[in-house]
This record gives C-alpha cells, structure tokens and sequence, in this order.
C-alpha cells in the first residue's frame, strides 16, 4: 500500500528513537501530512491489548493466543489510524507491522511462517507496506548497547536463543523478498543511523 512505512528490527536496537527523531524532523520541516504509529498498541483498544502481551505476569500465555492477540491488536489499528490515514492521503510510519508476527511468532515461537502468514492475510488485507525499513543489529549487540534485557516486559524477557532466531528470520525474509526492504546499518551512532534511514526516504520520494 502506497505511503505505508513499516520499521522492523531487534529489540534494542533503537527504533523507538529513530521514529522519534524522523518524526521531530517532519514536523521541524513542515511535513505536516506524516502519521507516526506502532504496534502492538497504536490506538486504544489496540493499546489495552498490548498490555496484556507485554505484562510479565503472563508468562503462562499459549503461543498462538499471542498471535492472534497480535493479530487482533492489528486489526482494530489499521481500522482506528492506519486506513483513515492512508485514506487522508497522509504517510504512515508504524514502528513494527506483519513482520514482526512472522519472526517472532512464525519462527521464534516455531508456530510457522504459512501458519502466521496466512492468519495476518486475513488480519491486514491489502494493507501490507509499500517497504519495510529493517534496523540491522544482532540481538547481542542490541543487548550489550541497551544494558541486558527488560524482565518486566514478557517478549524481551524471553530467552536469548529466541531473540538470535528472531533476527535470523528477519535476516531470512530479506534474502527471500529483498525488493521489499530496505535494510539500515545500525551498528554505528544514533546519529549515523538516522542519516541513513532520512537517505532511504529521500531516494524513496516520501520526504526532500
Ligand atoms: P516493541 O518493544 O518494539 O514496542 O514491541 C513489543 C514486543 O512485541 C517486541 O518484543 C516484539 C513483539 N512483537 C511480536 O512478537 N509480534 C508482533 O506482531 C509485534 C508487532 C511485536
């Protein structure tokens, strides 16, 4: 879907404040047609389903009720921000879309990529990303930059052989659909990686 962004990447590896530094970009330059967004959450229903992913607490969850929480969370964003956005001719940034369900739900959890390919078919429709910006950096970097992991939040709380999984399946859905990523270093300063992620969107013709 034209104008639809996506960010993807590791935890820890900076995404949240790349988003939050593009955004203060836009708005410093007038960009007044840009929708900064993320998931799970997003929206308010969307928001109290994140909290019940995310709390520590429910440790004992089945893997595929949190996929379809995931699911679900999706769902009724795209309903709430990302389709009237999109509609409004306006460009949508989401830190984190199907991607992350694929990786983390498909091949971290071993649920299966068709299984969670097909389940998100039905959640998103038509409204898969125009391209996919991928934050690279290995889960131990990512953690060795972030100071450990957060136990009180349930995914990163996971163990760290999820977490490599994680990033090899991002790594291997890149070599299998390379035309619908672009893949940023972001190994160097904060700085650099954002320099490079405003080239993408300059070549991309999404900003000047
Ligand atoms: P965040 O920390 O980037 O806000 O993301 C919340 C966590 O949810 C993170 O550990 C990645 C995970 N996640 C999934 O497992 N599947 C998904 O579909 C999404 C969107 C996030």
């Amino acid at each position: 879907m034209r104008n639809f962004i996506t960010v993807e990447g590791c935890e820890g590896v900076g995404k949240t404040y790349q988003m939050r530094m593009l955004k203060q970009y836009c708005e410093e330059n007038g960009y007044d047609n840009v929708v900064f967004t993320r998931e799970p959450g997003g929206s308010d229903i969307a928001e109290q389903i994140r909290r019940i992913l995310l709390d520590a607490n429910n440790s004992a969850m089945d893997d595929l009720c949190e996929a379809f929480l995931y699911a679900a969370s999706r769902i009724q964003h795209l309903k709430d921000i990302v389709k009237p956005a999109l509609c409004q001719g306006k460009v949508v940034f989401c830190d984190r879309f199907v991607h992350s369900s694929y990786v983390y739900q498909g091949i971290g959890r071993g649920l299966g990529l068709d299984k969670i390919v097909k389940l998100n078919e039905l959640a998103v429709g038509e409204y898969m990303p125009e391209f996919t910006i991928f934050l690279d950096l290995s889960p131990e970097q990512a953690f060795k930059r972030k100071g450990g992991a957060d136990k009180t939040d349930r995914m990163e709380a996971v163990d760290y052989a999820f977490h490599l999984s994680v990033y090899q399946g991002y790594k291997q859905l890149i070599a299998e659909h390379p035309e619908r990523f672009e893949v940023v270093d972001a190994s160097g300063s904060k700085e650099q990686t954002q320099a490079k992620l405003r080239e993408i969107l300059v070549r991309r013709g999404i900003i000047r």
